[in-house]
């Protein structure tokens, strides 16, 4: 499963003409799934990405919670640097992203685009019928990224973000089959 998730996100970043650094394109990542371990890692890009980061208790908290959630990192195939991270909650048909972020030296690259298609077409092909995400309307990257991906806004959730507050947009994408 892992060797073709690597193999999905080496062709789809080579195929891309938008790739800024050389080195990107001919190293592959490759995603698995996120170790304690990474947690420094990770909360660096979490403190940097968000203006109210997760705290490392909830990191712990989704790495434990087998088997409805799948936080998996991005991983550079050649220096192991995590560059970013996915976590998302797949219960029966139902999927929710719960939170993503690429490290910004490596933004504007592809990766955000891929490592979400790569987790719409695991889920589909394991029966997700709706997957759904809450983003704020100040985040225009990730607006444009899910809608870039065809995700439609459901609707509002008010006063969902403090710090600063914000209304939370309700996106998301529903299958047929
Ligand atoms: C949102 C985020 C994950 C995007 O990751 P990324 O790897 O930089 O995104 P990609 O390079 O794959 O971009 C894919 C598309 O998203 C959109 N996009 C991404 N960043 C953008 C930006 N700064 N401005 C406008 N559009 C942007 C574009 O449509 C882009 O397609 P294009 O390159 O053909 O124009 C990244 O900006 C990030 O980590 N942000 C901080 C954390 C965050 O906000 N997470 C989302 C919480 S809801």
């Amino acid at each position: 499963m892992l060797n073709s998730l690597n193999l999905f996100i080496f062709e789809n970043l080579r195929r891309r003409k938008s790739i800024k650094k050389e080195s990107l394109s001919k190293n592959p990542f490759y995603l698995r799934r996120m170790k304690e371990e990474d947690l420094p890692h990770v909360l660096e890009i979490e403190q940097v990405s968000f203006p109210n980061p997760w705290h490392e208790r909830t990191f712990i908290g989704e790495i434990l919670n087998h088997p409805i959630s799948f936080p998996l990192v991005v991983v550079h195939g050649v220096q192991e640097r995590v560059m970013g991270y996915i976590i998302f909650w797949h219960i029966h048909d139902e999927v929710q992203i719960n939170n993503i972020a690429v490290h910004p030296d490596f933004r504007r690259m592809g990766i955000g685009e891929t490592v979400v298609n790569m987790v719409l077409n695991k889920v589909r092909m394991e029966g997700a019928r709706f997957i759904t995400l809450e983003v704020r309307p100040s985040n225009f990257a990730a607006r444009a990224l899910y809608n870039k991906l065809g995700f439609e806004v459901l609707g509002i959730k008010e006063n969902y973000y403090f710090r600063p507050q914000e209304h939370a947009i309700i996106m998301g994408k529903r299958w047929s089959q």
